[in-house]
């Protein structure tokens, strides 16, 4: 076949058929449509590619500098706006690839020399997931640091701890809020963590078997700034658990945040009326006025059934796949950019509604005086008296059954009322029925003891600094 009848071609691949793809066919098989946010990522791959084969002698010198002339005039034509995206050129790749050989002619039909389709997408995703993920992990920083500024306003404000949704035992917010913190920094941890798997250089795999030319896949690791390379060529171009990771770990994120926004939805509720979350993350309802709607958390709450249904998504698209590349792998954009921008936009969105909380410190107390949370403390105190633990229990569940015919807390019953229930009952009971003596006696780390949350504070913002 002459040159001039391989130019008339539209499909770069298209030599050896016979009739040309159904329109159908290329609108369904087509990615242009999204792949093209892999566009500067994929520029940055190319050029990197390119230098190597110059510095290795595959093509010359003025094919490096032309290359690299034509792929930054298309990137700023790509950020301009100005570039012409072609569904018959089916994909991020053919299309800059198209525009370059128009621009250069023969030096940018080069380019793909030693290269495929197949490592070259899987470059570039890795790249795009290098830079999400270091996004995400400055998103959770600044939630973790909003977390931080509320706590640090309630290391000593009480709230009922609950069990089951039922009072359980008193906490201070700023202990509740600290869990929270806790979570963020396991979803930080595994970010970074698949970040070292993600930060490997597929190219040089080529379609799947590697490449005949004398390349050098160190070199282009090095200017791309991966890690190290990805040591087998099949598994290069084929497996995508990195970015399966990367969702698993947004899943668990955005879980943690579901979890944060249902106590949120709770606490902003009249029947709660623990805090007031600002006018500008709510609204208002179209037919009952006195409504309004803590919109935001609902949801966070909602998009992280889209996030968990990204990562199945993903999981099912790798399970049936035979080495090597499959076209299936052309599926794993969608869900990953869309978990990406989820898990983005609700950080930001999330540390800047935890700045618009306001809290009511008394509703919070009154909550915790209604519930009997003191009678741990109780049982804590007959066995501090020499009563066996399990007497003590049922001392309490006694002295707590007789509180509520009364209609009573238990700090609200008299001495001699209290010591028909055991008799090592003196007055000094009374300091360990307050909210304050219990929060205060869970002192050692990890506990609701104020002094033990403000030591966590510390940690938190050395750990964030
Ligand atoms: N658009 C393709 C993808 O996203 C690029 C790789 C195509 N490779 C191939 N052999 N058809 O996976």
């Amino acid at each position: 076949m002459s040159e001039n009848s391989l130019n008339k071609k539209s499909e770069s691949w298209s030599g050896r058929f016979n009739e040309p793809v159904a329109e159908l066919v290329k609108r369904y098989t087509a990615s242009v449509d999204f792949d093209k946010r892999l566009a500067e990522f994929d520029i940055q791959g190319s050029l990197a590619h390119a230098q190597m084969l110059g510095a290795q002698g595959i093509i010359s010198q003025a094919d490096v500098s032309a290359i690299e002339t034509g792929l930054n005039e298309i990137l700023a034509e790509i950020q301009a706006g100005s570039f012409e995206w072609l569904l018959d050129l089916e994909d991020v790749h053919l299309n800059i690839e198209k525009r370059l050989t128009d621009k250069i002619g023969d030096a940018g039909k080069r380019l793909h020399t030693g290269r495929s389709r197949n490592d070259q997408v899987a470059t570039d995703v890795r790249l795009w997931l290098r830079t999400a993920s270091d996004a995400i992990l400055a998103g959770i920083k600044n939630l973790q640091s909003s977390i931080l500024e509320l706590a640090e306003q309630h290391v000593d404000t009480i709230m009922p701890g609950f069990t089951h949704l039922q009072v359980a035992q008193p906490v201070t917010f700023g202990h509740h809020l600290m869990a929270y913190f806790e979570m963020l920094k396991r979803d930080a941890e595994r970010f970074a963590d698949c970040r070292k798997r993600i930060n490997k250089l597929p190219l040089g795999a080529a379609a799947l078997a590697g490449t005949s030319y004398p390349i050098n896949r160190e070199l282009v690791a090095k200017t791309l700034g991966f890690d190290g390379v990805c040591e087998n060529s099949l598994d290069a171009v084929s497996d995508r658990d990195f970015a399966i990771e990367f969702t698993a770990a947004s899943a668990l994120l955005m879980t943690h945040l579901s979890r944060f926004s249902e106590e949120l939805i709770l606490w902003s509720s009249p029947r709660f009326a623990f805090i007031d979350i600002a006018d500008r993350f709510c609204t208002g309802s179209s037919i009952m006025p006195q409504k309004k709607n803590p919109d935001v958390p609902e949801l966070v709450r909602g998009k992280t059934g889209r996030v968990n249904g990204h990562l199945v998504s993903l999981l099912t698209l790798m399970k049936g796949q035979p080495l090597a590349y499959n076209k299936d792998n052309q599926e794993d954009k969608e869900p990953l950019f869309d978990t990406a921008d989820t898990v983005l936009i609700t950080l930001e969105i999330y540390a800047d509604m935890l700045r618009g909380i306001s809290v009511n410190k008394a509703n919070m107390r009154q909550a915790a005086l209604e519930g009997f949370a003191t009678a741990t403390d109780l049982a804590d105190y007959l066995v501090k008296k020499g009563m066996p633990f399990r007497d003590a229990h049922e001392a309490v569940a006694l002295a707590v059954k007789h509180a509520v015919n009364k209609g009573c807390d238990l700090a609200d019953l008299p001495l001699n009322e209290l010591q028909q229930f055991s008799s090592s009952i003196a007055s000094d009971v009374f300091s360990v029925l307050t909210l304050e003596g219990s929060v205060a006696s869970r002192d050692h780390i990890g506990g609701t003891a104020p002094a033990q949350v403000k030591q966590a504070l510390q940690r938190a913002r050395q750990l964030i600094s």
